[in-house]
């Protein structure tokens, strides 16, 4: 019952409206299940498990099975996002050129380990599986769409200064 109150807390107005139609352009709504995670991220920052039980009952799926995609994608945040979000490539030709060293130099200059924020939730230091522009290795997402590539240990700290 306490999980109806959830869906409908979540599903209402505009987020019920766009989820409907993104429902409909999918022959089952498991095969949605993507689409409607990005769309409660946009409306909640992240995908809470309060939030993920909302979506399994709205697409009457198992919990375990939104919570599964959630955990298994780098895209999904569990927890509200840092301000400025450094999202390093470790996949093969960013590991090869180096992402190791650049996560290590972004731990040192931001004082945040990778895989965590600062405690002002200002910054947060992700290593994520391959980004799709591996002729940029090594590369990083800054928060959500800028892609930076052909990274060094100065052009971070440009970066920061940056931010
Ligand atoms: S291996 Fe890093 S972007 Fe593909």
């Amino acid at each position: 019952m306490s999980n109806e109150i959830k869906t409908n807390d979540l599903f209402t107005g505009e987020v019920k409206k766009k989820a409907d139609a993104l429902l409909a352009k999918y022959e089952t709504k498991r095969a949605s299940l993507l689409e409607i995670l990005h769309l409660v991220q946009e409306q909640q920052g992240y995908v809470s498990v309060a939030a993920e039980e909302a979506v399994a009952n709205y697409l009457g799926i198992a919990p375990i099975d939104v919570h599964e995609v959630v955990t298994f994608y780098t895209l999904y945040y569990r927890a509200p996002k840092a301000k400025t979000r450094f999202n390093v490539c470790r996949t093969l030709s960013c590991a090869l050129l180096g992402a190791r060293d650049i996560v290590g130099h972004l731990e040192q200059k931001l004082g945040v380990k990778s895989g965590a924020k600062d405690p002002a939730g200002q910054c947060s230091i992700q290593e994520v599986e391959c980004l799709g522009a591996c002729e940029l290795a090594p590369m990083l997402q800054l928060n959500d769409d800028e892609f930076v590539g052909h990274l060094t240990k100065e052009k971070i700290d440009e970066l920061i200064k940056k931010q």
